[in-house]
């Protein structure tokens, strides 16, 4: 059956090498059938969390706040995989999609938890000038863990520092058959 996914890209480089992995990725899974929607968060309003624990997952806009998450909230709500596509950033995710996974917390607040479990999978598509990809590796694993999501696994690019060295890598390859490997 196909699946409703959802992309939450990262990076800042509409043309850098994350996109080129969240490209790939999406080729592969509408390739057998499934639906992908990409968010690109640079070009979003996202404001951080404000920590109230004032969520109401069921409303339409479950967060106290009004900004551009209330278009990721329905979508996500409905998906049936979530993948996290970043930029290696000091060792771990950018803060572009750190500050909208926080913010995803007001689906787990108030009207049960509507971000946990039901079903979901998620996977992991990174790009980073060298290869220490260990510790956002591990605060994903975590993350997936608490979520009760299935882990898909992560690509991971070492190698590519300015927009376009991604080209023609394996890895690139590797996110296409991630995505064709969704039924
Ligand atoms: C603020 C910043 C921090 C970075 N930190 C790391 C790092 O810790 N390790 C690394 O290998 N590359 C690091 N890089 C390099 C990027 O991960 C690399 O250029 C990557 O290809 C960017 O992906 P993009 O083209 O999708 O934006 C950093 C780049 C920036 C701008």
């Amino acid at each position: 059956m196909s699946k409703k996914i959802v992309v939450l890209n990262g990076s800042p480089r509409k043309n850098g090498n994350t996109s080129a992995l969240v490209r790939e990725f999406s080729k592969g899974a509408e390739s057998t059938g499934n639906t992908v929607t990409v968010f690109f968060l640079g070009d979003m309003d996202i404001h951080e969390c404000k920590g109230c624990f004032g969520g109401h997952s069921s409303r339409e806009c479950p967060c106290v706040q009004k900004d551009d998450m209330d278009k990721i909230y329905p979508v996500v709500r409905e998906s049936d995989i979530v993948v996290l596509a970043t930029p290696l950033y000091y060792w771990n995710m950018s803060g572009q999609l750190r500050t909208a996974v926080d913010r995803l917390f007001a689906l787990e607040e108030g009207d049960g938890n509507l971000l946990r479990g039901n079903g979901r999978a998620s996977a992991l598509l990174m790009a980073a000038e060298g290869n220490g990809f260990e510790d956002v590796v591990l605060y994903y694993d975590h993350l997936m863990e608490h979520l009760r999501w299935k882990n898909l696994g992560h690509v991971l690019a070492g190698g590519n520092g300015d927009v376009g060295d991604i080209e023609g890598k394996p890895e690139l390859k590797e996110a296409y058959e991630l995505g064709r490997a969704i039924q």
